[in-house]
């Protein structure tokens, strides 16, 4: 509660103090009064209308303000400050004083203000009655009837009886004059003093003791043991009254090196030499002349004459600069050497309106530092000079904020011919002390602003961005690229419109806008999630499923079928017409499930390119990732065909050279049932994505597309998968994927398939995307020539793997009708008319795409679960048939013994073994092609016979 509190109470302070800060200009409506013993000023706000009490630092700037509340119009005031902070206010002649409690002021209390009027019982005054205090003198002047006390405090000035009268006093806040009799000055009372008329002695100069004595310059010598006060030097400088008398404040010039000799070290060291000079205009010749404030000595003055006519409060000035109005500014400077003082007009076109307030210069006219009240007009101002003037002495600079200093921030450059520091032209200034590059700038030999590369927020230097402006990425190369998905457009980071996609700055229409009924945006999401998820699932259970599959039969596709299907899939998008919505975002969503895209982290030759070999073709390319180069659409089947040439090599090598029977057995067993199926299937996607890799960089070659780097085109690419035929027959087994051996094209169906779909359509779609037409129909005609070869030859021996073909290639023949309909309608221009049409297409098209995907599960499920089925049933058939087949087994045993070695006859009972085991799926295969197509081996060939034998006796 109490941290609460404290934590309101600073901020309202704060707040408070904020809120009341005065800025320089700051317009006034009253004279500035300077409270010296505590650094302040009271003055009254022109705009708030209130009087106020500020506290100044050494350069006049203002550090904190309080209002204070009530405070009487002052006029010709004076002060005079008690112990406890008691400001006393007294205006001229008047009884009436203002009592400022500072303490409470500035410590934002109340009653911080009273008033009253301070009496002597004994002799009262009957108007006047002002109370003055000099050092530890306290005065009260009456004016009706004329007498003043004298006392040490204010309770002995309310008691004194001691009264002394007087005709005339003069007096400023720091002296009191009553006649020629006493003289209150600096502490001290003077009481010889010389005969003087009216006019008096008037303060000129504290530090130096000058006053005017009759209007002539008196250079003051204070005898304070015989009281005395007389004038060592007079200078008479013809005036007529206080009005006409022209003089400077004293000021310091140093503007001169002065060489200086150490003769001990023989070593020449600079000093400045420092001469206070006041300026004084002989009325007489109409000149100035220039004085030492110490001596009033005459002081040579060389350069220019200050011709102007001025007037007092022309007469403004700060440290060696004089500004006599009229667009004149002068320096002064004292030559130690030839003992002169140099006058140079120091430019000119300087605004001529600014005037002190009150004449003469040293009545109620405030400066401090480089803060002065100026009048401009009928206005008043608190004004900082060097703003108005760059006013600054001899060897000091100008700073940012308008002080002066002795050398300019290094951040800062030096202007010698006005003595200004300045900031590089890209710089902000934050604290008026140092100069801070802009944004996309960075600072270089200190003070010079240089623009990082565009985009940037900061750097270091040219080439190192540290963070970019918003909207921006940093890339490696320290340079700021639009974020992902996003282009540069007159400056900004734009994304495409729905519907386009960014491809190399431009935005590319990739799908269709239309005023669909059914397809809303939250219909297409679901249907992208629906198409990826079982796409994803499709995957993983076909993965599973055929490799168990691969184990118990021989089918070899399965695995990376659905690969393959997500491959053809993806040349769909490639096609150069905008598809709707509904069809493209489903399809791209598979995109991690295209072979390229899938076996990507397989690339090992991706990090050898660099990025600007990586061209697409156009944004559809990239979303399915073929790019031009040979080296990314095939750098991961090089790869992959390695590994597979690898475990290829090993098996071809364990299975020629193993001599143990026993051994090689395990090694087939190995091979076929985990590593042949596999091998195959990956041989095929491998040549899909060569087929594809060479098509583009053929294409690149060939078309010559705009900006592709013609790379990648000496990679050799002699092997083949197809050059596998040759190798033992068991791989022959798997490819031939339990054809109907006896006929040549139903032999060869696996072949042509592959042919079709791994080389035509690819090659169709990659070089002639842009001609949708041509793509769409041949496309449909090849799958209806492959359509047309499966139902005439049905080349499986199996009527489920037949029946999957058919309906595979229906679907698709479906789809590509279904799609080419959709091209015709997305290329009408009155695309709206045809909402419903596109719809219903699009509806059906993805459900026979959702089919499409995955047709290859249910496919092996099915298979699986009918060999399930086969096994089951065989189990139940060989508890009835038990004696029938023991028989037959024993039969073969003993011709196996009587005919063959020992090692053969072991391989053939693990044949047996095998053949007992045989689903209705293989058995439907004839046997006759099955031992035909097993290895070329001796002892296959013979057995072949037996064989024969036994699987009759099962059947
Ligand atoms: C200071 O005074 C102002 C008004 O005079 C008032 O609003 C503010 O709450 C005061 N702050 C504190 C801390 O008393
Ligand atoms: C000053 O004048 C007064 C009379 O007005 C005279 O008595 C006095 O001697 C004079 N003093 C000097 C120093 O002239
Ligand atoms: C008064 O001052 C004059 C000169 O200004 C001087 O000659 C004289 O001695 C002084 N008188 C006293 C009493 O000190
Ligand atoms: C400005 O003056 C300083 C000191 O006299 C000197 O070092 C500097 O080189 C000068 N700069 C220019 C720009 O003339």
């Amino acid at each position: 509660m109490s941290l609460i509190f404290y934590i309101f109470f600073i901020f309202a302070t704060l707040s408070y103090i904020f809120e009341c800060q005065d800025t320089i200009p700051y317009q006034v409506s009253s004279n500035v009064y300077q409270i010296e013993e505590t650094q302040a000023i009271i003055y009254k706000s022109f705009t708030k209308n209130k009087w106020r009490y500020s506290l100044y630092d050494q350069n006049g700037a203002i550090q904190a303000t309080y209002v204070i509340e009530g405070l009487q119009d002052l006029a010709k005031s004076y002060y005079f400050i008690e112990q406890n902070n008691h400001l006393y206010l007294y205006t001229d002649n008047q009884p009436n004083y203002q009592l400022i409690d500072l303490n409470l002021l500035t410590n934002n209390g109340s009653g911080y203000l009273t008033s009253g009027v301070i009496q002597n019982a004994n002799n009262p005054c009957s108007s006047g009655g002002m109370i003055r205090k000099y050092g530890t003198y306290y005065f009260l002047i009456c004016s009706t009837p004329l007498f003043y006390l004298q006392e040490v405090s204010l309770s002995a000035l309310q008691q004194t009886t001691q009264k002394y009268p007087y005709t005339v006093y003069t007096l400023s806040q720091s002296y009191l004059m009553f006649d020629s009799s006493l003289l209150v000055y600096k502490n001290n009372l003077f009481t010889n003093l010389s005969n003087v008329s009216s006019a008096g002695y008037i303060l000129v100069d504290l530090q130096f003791d000058i006053f005017l004595q009759d209007l002539k310059l008196c250079k003051g010598l204070l005898d304070i043991n015989s009281k005395t006060f007389s004038c060592s030097k007079i200078v008479d400088l013809h005036a007529n009254n206080e009005q006409s008398v022209l003089i400077s404040k004293v000021f310091q010039s140093n503007g001169v090196y002065q060489l200086q000799c150490l003769t001990s070290f023989q070593i020449n060291t600079f000093q400045f030499f420092k001469m206070n000079l006041i300026f004084g205009r002989d009325q007489n010749v109409g000149r100035f002349n220039v004085y030492n404030a110490m001596t009033l000595d005459l002081i040579n003055r060389v350069g220019s004459s200050i011709t102007n006519q001025a007037v007092q409060l022309e007469f403004i000035q700060y440290g060696y600069n004089l500004y006599t109005a009229k667009n004149c500014q002068y320096t002064a400077l004292y030559n130690p050497n030839t003992n002169n003082v140099q006058i140079s007009q120091a430019f000119s076109n300087l605004p001529d309106n600014y005037m002190l307030v009150n004449p003469p210069f040293y009545n109620f006219n405030f400066q401090q530092g480089s803060t002065i009240f100026l009048s401009q007009g009928s206005n008043r101002f608190l004004y900082n000079i060097n703003q108005i003037y760059q006013m600054c002495s001899n060897t000091q600079y100008i700073q940012l904020d308008s002080t002066c200093g002795s050398s300019c921030p290094v951040t800062a450059f030096i202007d010698n011919s006005t003595k200004k520091c300045y900031c590089d032209k890209n710089t902000i200034i934050l604290d008026k002390s140092s100069c801070t590059c802009q944004k996309n700038y960075y600072i270089q030999n200190t003070n010079q602003c240089k623009i990082c590369t565009p985009y940037c927020q900061n750097c270091v230097s040219q080439n190192s961005c540290q963070s970019c402006q918003s909207g921006f990425n940093l890339q490696a190369d320290g340079t700021c690229k639009c974020n992902d998905g996003t282009y540069l457009n007159k400056n900004q980071c734009l994304s495409c419109f729905e519907g386009f996609s960014l491809f190399s700055n431009t935005c590319q229409e990739q799908y269709l806008h239309y005023n669909s009924d059914i397809f809303t945006q939250s219909r297409i999401n679901q249907a992208k999630d629906q198409i990826q998820s079982s796409s994803e699932a499709s995957l993983a259970g076909t993965t599973i499923l055929s490799s168990i599959q691969n184990i118990i039969s021989q089918s070899s596709f399965g695995i990376l079928t659905n690969s393959l299907i997500c491959q053809k899939l993806s040349f769909l998008i490639l096609i150069d017409v905008p598809i709707p919505a509904q069809i493209y975002q489903p399809l791209t969503a598979m995109k991690d499930q295209f072979p390229t895209n899938q076996f990507k982290m397989l690339n090992y030759f991706e990090p050898l390119l660099s990025k600007d070999q990586n061209q697409y073709q156009n944004a559809r390319y990239e979303i399915v990732g073929i790019s031009f180069n040979i080296l990314q659409t095939c750098g991961q089947s090089t790869i992959i065909f390695g590994i597979c040439i690898f475990i290829f090599g090993t098996f071809y090598i364990l299975i020629k050279y193993i001599k143990s029977g026993r051994v090689l057995s395990i090694v087939v067993l190995i091979y076929q049932k985990l590593f042949s199926g596999f091998l195959i299937q990956f041989f095929q996607l491998i040549s899909t994505m060569f087929v594809i890799g060479v098509n583009q960089q053929l294409k690149q070659f060939f078309f010559d597309i705009n900006g592709s780097l013609p790379i990648g085109l000496q990679i050799n690419l002699t092997k083949k998968s197809n050059n596998q035929y040759d190798f033992v027959q068991l791989n022959k087994e798997k490819i031939l994927n339990g054809a109907v051996y006896n006929d040549k094209i139903r032999r060869n169906f696996m072949i042509i398939y592959l042919f079709f779909e791994s080389f035509l359509i690819p090659t169709l779609y990659i070089q002639f995307s842009f001609t949708w037409k041509i793509t769409s129909t041949v496309c449909i005609a090849l799958q209806f020539f492959e359509l047309s070869i499966i139902t005439l030859y049905m080349p499986f021996e199996s009527k489920l793997s037949n029946g999957y073909f058919i309906v595979n290639n229906f679907l698709w023949l479906g789809l590509y009708i279904q799609y080419l309909i959709i091209n015709i309608i997305c290329k009408k221009p009155d695309i709206n008319n045809y909402s419903k049409e596109l719809d219903i297409l699009s509806y059906s098209a993805l459900i026979t795409i959702q089919i499409v995907i995955l047709q290859q599960s249910a496919y092996i499920i099915i298979a699986l679960l009918v060999e399930l089925y086969e096994y089951i049933k065989l189990k139940r058939q060989k508890k009835q048939n038990s004696f029938t087949i023991n028989k037959s087994n024993n039969n073969i045993d003993s011709s196996f013994t009587q005919h063959n070695d020992i090692s053969s006859l072991k391989i053939n009972k693990n044949l047996m073994q095998q053949k007992l085991k045989l689903s209705y799926y293989e058995r439907e295969m004839v046997q006759q092609k099955q031992f035909n197509s097993l290895v070329s081996n001796q002892v296959w060939v013979r057995i072949q016979p037996r064989n024969k034998d036994t699987k009759n006796n099962i059947l």
